[in-house]
């Protein structure tokens, strides 16, 4: 098991999948990204005709979901049942759904199982697993817990700047409205106790991983 356990939460755009993953990279640590769960299994229920409005419909496809991740940060994939949809799920149409399939409390359940598992088999020094609840439900005793925030002007230009386009008004909407649906399951805008806040505002990326990995090596156990 990975010795130490780094847990990061932060609202969409936050950069927080791209920061743990550089920050990960450089101290040979795994990375695991949450949400990529939550997205494969949004993807699949849409390849599947699912009704995700339906609770009961999607938790009945998360017992059967064949899914896999890549928790090396230099080979990072995404697949379910072999097929590889490490793009895929990156797509506004998964983006529309995946907060309707991850406030199902049967999919949060199997899936904060399956990321327990996933740790515990890690076989670095470290892993840095990163989402929305990591901090306080998949991993609340992990020696490094960090919230990255950021201002909503930053992190809508930030996934403007991911998805290639211009930061309009209706990105900035769409973000608004996950983290709002989002924010009925679960808090990621505020820091449970004990957990540190990093906002990246005022940061650039490089400033962003270093700061992380700063936060890391000061860490007791680290
Ligand atoms: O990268 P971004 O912040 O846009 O989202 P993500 O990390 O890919 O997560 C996609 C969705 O999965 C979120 O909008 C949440 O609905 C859900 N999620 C969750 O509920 N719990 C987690 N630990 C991670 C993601």
């Amino acid at each position: 098991m990975s010795e130490i356990i780094v847990a990061v939460d932060g609202p969409a755009g936050s950069g927080k999948s791209s920061v743990s993953r550089e920050a990960a990279r450089r101290l040979g640590f795994a990375y695991l990204d949450t949400g990529a769960a939550y997205r494969a299994l949004a993807w699949h229920c849409l390849d599947e005709d699912v009704d995700t409005a339906r609770p009961e419909d999607v938790a009945s496809r998360v017992t059967d979901f064949d899914y896999a991740i890549g928790t090396d940060p230099d080979r990072y994939f995404v697949r379910v049942g072999g097929e590889d949809v490490t793009s895929d799920i990156r797509e506004p149409r998964v983006s529309a759904v995946v907060s309707q399939v991850a406030r199902v409390p049967e999919v949060r359940q199997q899936l904060t199982e399956l990321f327990r598992r996933i740790i515990a088999q890690s076989p670095t020094p470290g892993i840095i697993v990163e989402g929305r609840d990591i901090t306080t439900i998949v991993a609340p005793d992990a020696p490094v817990r960090v919230l990255l925030t950021a201002s909503p002007e930053a992190r809508m230009a930030r996934r403007a700047a991911e998805l290639g386009t211009e930061p309009t008004e209706s990105t900035g909407q769409l973000l608004a409205s996950r983290d709002a649906q989002d924010l009925r399951v679960v808090d990621f805008m505020n820091a449970a106790e004990g957990v540190t806040t990093l906002d990246s505002t005022e940061l650039d990326f490089e400033q962003t991983v270093q700061a992380l990995i700063d936060i890391v090596r000061a860490a007791p156990s680290a």
